[in-house]
């Protein structure tokens, strides 16, 4: 990373929501939390966290999924490269690995330096890192992203403004290219564009096909366009993709039923993040109990095959409020239920012997340790990621955190 890019960091962090831990984020290394639980010490081999588990058609090694993590570092024409394809091939002892986030049209695009999956060269790319990951036995599905109002118009075609379903600016700055750039007022889109945004989705999950990814997920989550307009706080429409929960569901639906016609339900899943603030200083919903359980009853109708939420504020407090509740949720939706945000090793072992989820995703822990599923496995300690090269730059604290060395891990049982 160039040394204005480090001096921007800070900048970044607070543009992207994802990477900006709330003041009272719980440490990685905090085994228990905060939450007063019991440490599980060693023994967590014993768990079915590390058994086998079928997620539709497919065989994952253990119940361990990478989170979706952006880490700015495509190439030209946002065509993921091999550097791309190692850092992948490292971490694929993870049951599933989401890949991180990944534009279906340049439209969709709000930060620098990230992937897309629109052009044949970028299905090339692509397909260097699917073929790397299932060399080593791994499984991985693509995030389609288009992020609305969370853009910039140096990063849109021809310099045009962002889109989204109102003409509501998002607070903080914008990743372009150049640097950091506030936020602009976005452009609402017509109801007649919204079936080419559909299409974008479509023509997106095909390529992802195409590039050998084993599934997708769409991204309904952290606020971007298909969240914007599930909230009654950014969505203000009067057509029929705004006012009640039929029409605020309407876009996201149509998504579904478009991705899901070219994979099967049975390799298809979404992302939501019902209490999550970012980016954008984005309100949430006057009532997301109601506006996300709706959506989930609905998407039941597609068979997809788990819904993964981020349970609390993206990085930050798991609290639910008065009246929400995930496992409810989860108890709506008839496939698999993937939890997210805050999770450490004992978090994890508690959620599978008390059934809280299915699959539980780790973001932040598989930066700095590529062999995390070892190390939960054996109890041994977690390297921290600094965060100065959590976006943007090369090798450097992407690809050259080592694995522990299987004498450590011996030491660590
Ligand atoms: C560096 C970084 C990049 C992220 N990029 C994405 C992304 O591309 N898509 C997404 O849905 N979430 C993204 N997130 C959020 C993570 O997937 C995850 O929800 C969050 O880090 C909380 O999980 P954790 O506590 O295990 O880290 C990102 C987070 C970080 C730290």
């Amino acid at each position: 990373m160039s040394e204005k890019e480090l001096h921007t960091q800070s900048a970044l962090d607070e543009a992207l929501d994802e990477s900006f831990p709330a003041s009272d984020s719980p440490s990685m290394t905090d085994p228990t939390h905060g939450m007063g639980l019991p440490s599980e010490g060693a023994g967590g081999e014993e768990s079915d966290l590390f058994q086998p588990v079928r997620m539709g058609p497919l065989t994952l090694v253990n119940r361990i999924v990478m989170a979706p993590l952006t880490r700015s570092r495509a190439g030209q024409g946002d065509v993921p490269r091999g550097l791309n394809a190692e850092y992948y091939t490292q971490r694929a002892t993870a049951g599933l690995i989401i890949s991180e986030a990944t534009n279906i049209s340049q439209q969709g695009k709000g930060y620098a330096f990230t992937p897309g999956i629109y052009t044949d060269e970028q299905v090339a790319g692509w397909r260097l890192v699917t073929d790397a990951v299932h060399a080593r036995s791994g499984h991985i599905f693509c995030q389609l992203w288009h992020v609305g109002r969370i853009s910039h118009p140096d990063l849109q075609p021809w310099g045009q403004l962002p889109v989204a379903p109102s003409a509501i600016r998002p607070g903080g700055q914008a990743f372009t290219e150049t640097g950091f750039k506030p936020h602009v007022t976005p452009r609402a889109l017509d109801t007649d564009e919204i079936p080419g945004i559909v299409r974008d989705y479509a023509h997106a999950a095909e390529c992802a096909k195409r590039a050998g990814f084993d599934g997708v997920e769409i991204h309904a989550a952290n606020s971007y366009l298909l969240d914007q307009f599930l909230r009654d706080s950014t969505n203000k429409r009067t057509d029929r993709y705004g006012g009640n929960l039929e029409n605020r569901t309407r876009f996201p639906l149509e998504v579904a039923a478009a991705v899901t016609k070219i994979w099967g339900g049975d390799r298809v899943g979404i992302r939501l993040s019902p209490l999550a603030p970012q980016p954008g200083d984005t309100p949430l919903d006057s009532n997301p109990m109601e506006t996300y359980s709706y959506l989930v009853e609905r998407l039941n109708r597609y068979g997809l095959v788990y819904i993964h939420t981020i349970e609390g504020a993206t990085q930050g407090s798991r609290d639910e409020p008065p009246g929400f509740s995930f496992q409810q949720l989860r108890r709506q939706f008839q496939g698999l239920y993937m939890a997210n945000n805050g999770y450490t090793r004992d978090l994890a072992l508690r959620a599978r012997r008390e059934n809280l989820a299915d699959l539980i995703c780790f973001g932040r822990p598989f930066i700095a340790n590529p062999d995390l599923v070892e190390r939960l496995r054996t109890g041994a300690p977690l390297a921290d990621a600094p965060k100065e090269t959590w976006y943007g730059g090369g090798a450097h604290g992407y690809t050259d955190y080592p694995a522990l060395s299987e004498g450590q891990a011996r030491a660590a049982e």
